[in-house]
């Protein structure tokens, strides 16, 4: 059995991780925004799912021009949020919940609102306090044109201009100017913000866009030719590190200088990249003398098709052991279409415009996506290695894809030009009770209006019902602890066409089919499964089963 022990320093290799985006999560202090004593109120609910760390997206003072991923001052609490005696109680409880907290670190970017960049504003060009940032003179007669042709992963140019004429790099909205990392007191403060949150015992870290920390700064900065190479889709194009902002050598060794931080605690804390990275150069953030894991997001763009989802199975498991590391799994994140939904729409849908038909079109049959979601969870925690649950997805909560216009917040809608409702649908508040305001989230109402239906959703309409998802997530869980040994997989030998079927320890065996007929069995008990089976006792599409 994997020990889970507070000082067991592989306790993540096998762990299932909670994700929780606070503001969505749990209001305490009723303004309508969730709140850090919210995350703590609720700990009860993480402990009795079963997962074994949770990881709190940001809560750091930030004015949310991109939901706390623009960070004013990362060794602080959101006053909306909380204090910091208030994150030492989360952290405590949880602790003593055997719960483990990771926290998000945000070290590509900071908030514009941040103290070094009302500095570097301040100073003017030339100045020590606009190194820390990329600051260039523009292009054209008067520099009126950006430096370089680089793109904003949210679309438009990745320079802002300033009042006296510079331009500044920004990779994500022009709130967030990227950090210069080749700045040695960028460094130091970083290291400064891991030692931070290390003391006041924080178990481990997710690192946001890890992979575009390290840039090709020479001047003059060159252009990509195209723009579209600016986004992380074009890595496969490239040769590998070569893009002038992504993926690049040097970053590697921001993180083996962080991992002798992290090793200088015991247990050691653990650290998970984001990088929008292929196959084998993700892994790399991985190695045992860097982060210690990368978000494996092929499984989670995966389409409902078992050989495409053996094949990234396979591959991801070949990659990150090549480097000692273990495999992560996502179905959903704060970023993504919630699995329940995204799962039904036909291979190649483009989301963007899915969602702009208020998911219309195609039509998404829910209950039929929920059956989806269900087998792919019990097929993606029966993996080996670990796995990334978002708050919610217990619930089985589609996309709430209807979203009005007006409502939206996520800085996406605006810098598209509107192209895209960006990422606020599966950002909707939590149903906790099935009436009062908000669904039990708290006594404001919700910062994004919550749909009727999410009432059926809520976690007391599913409490202790045999059959839900939260008691299916909660089975799952219980049951996976007591059978997970070693991180082992042997597919088996012969599956019917649309079948995926394996061994994992001490004959554990998961077999999911993806076809549209029942199919049988091997022998043995089936422990669980993801829907009933079919009369004849065969295994009925879209579900997963566990057998011993
Ligand atoms: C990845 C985060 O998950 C996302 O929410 C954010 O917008 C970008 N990084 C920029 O920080």
């Amino acid at each position: 059995m994997t020990d889970f022990s507070s000082h067991n320093p592989d306790w993540w290799r096998q762990a299932v991780v909670y994700q929780v985006y606070p503001r969505s999560f749990a209001d305490a202090d009723g303004d309508g925004l969730g709140d850090l004593r919210g995350v703590t109120d609720r700990l009860p609910h993480l402990a009795a799912l079963g997962v074994d760390a949770l990881w709190l997206s940001p809560f750091y003072p930030s004015e949310l021009a991109d939901g706390g991923y623009d960070v004013a001052d990362y060794r602080d609490v959101d006053p909306r949020l909380g204090t910091l005696a208030d994150f030492d109680a989360l952290a405590a409880e949880a602790h003593r919940l055997g719960l483990k907290v990771i926290v998000d670190l945000v070290p590509n970017h900071t908030s514009h609102q941040h103290v070094w960049f009302q500095e570097a504003l301040a100073a003017g060009p030339g100045s020590p306090a606009r190194d820390r940032y990329v600051f260039r003179d523009g292009r054209g007669p008067s520099g009126e044109l950006p430096p370089t042709d680089w793109q904003s992963v949210f679309g438009g140019s990745a320079w802002q201009r300033v009042p006296d004429g510079q331009w500044y790099l920004h990779l994500f909205t022009r709130e967030q100017p990227d950090l210069n990392w080749d700045h040695e007191e960028v460094r130091e403060d970083f290291r400064t913000t891991l030692r931070f949150w290390s003391d006041r015992g924080v178990d481990g870290f997710r690192v946001d866009v890890a992979h575009a920390l390290a840039k090709d700064l020479a001047d003059p900065l060159r252009d990509l030719g195209d723009p579209e190479l600016s986004g992380e889709q074009a890595l496969v194009h490239l040769p590998p590190g070569t893009h002038p902002f992504y993926d690049r050598d040097e970053v590697h060794e921001i993180y083996r200088d962080w991992r002798r931080v992290l090793d200088s605690y015991t247990p050691p804390r653990t650290a998970v990249a984001e990088a929008w990275v292929p196959g084998a150069r993700r892994a790399l953030y991985a190695r045992p003398d860097e982060l210690n894991q990368a978000f494996n997001f092929e499984y989670l763009q995966a389409s409902w098709n078992a050989e495409q989802i053996r094949a990234v199975i396979a591959d991801s498991l070949a990659t990150a052991r090549a480097v000692g590391a273990s495999a992560t799994w996502v179905l959903s994140n704060h970023d993504v279409v919630r699995h329940a939904s995204r799962l039904m729409l036909p291979p190649g849908t483009d989301q963007n415009a899915w969602l702009l038909s208020d998911g219309r079109a195609p039509h998404v049959d829910e209950p039929a996506g929920l059956r989806r979601a269900r087998a792919a969870t019990l097929l993606m925690l029966a993996l080996p290695g670990s796995s990334y649950v978002y708050q919610g997805e217990e619930l089985g909560l589609p996309e709430v894809a209807d979203l009005p216009v007006e409502v939206l917040q996520d800085p996406l809608w605006e810098q598209t030009g509107r192209a895209s409702k960006g990422r606020d649908g599966c950002r909707v508040p939590l149903p906790w009770t099935t009436t009062g305001p908000s669904y039990g989230f708290g006594a404001a109402g919700a910062w994004l209006p919550q749909p009727p239906y999410f009432a059926r959703y809520a976690v007391q309409a599913q409490d202790g019902v045999e059959g839900s998802t939260l008691e299916l997530y909660r089975t799952a869980l219980r049951l996976r602890r007591k059978l997970l040994e070693g991180e082992e997989l042997t597919w088996a030998l012969e599956t019917p066409p649309g079948v995926l079927s394996f061994a994992r320890c001490d004959g554990w065996r998961c077999v999911t089919n993806l076809s549209d007929t029942p199919v049988p069995l091997p022998p043995g008990e089936v422990l669980l499964s993801s829907a009933p089976l079919a009369g004849d006792g065969r295994l009925a599409p879209d579900t997963t089963a566990w057998l011993a």
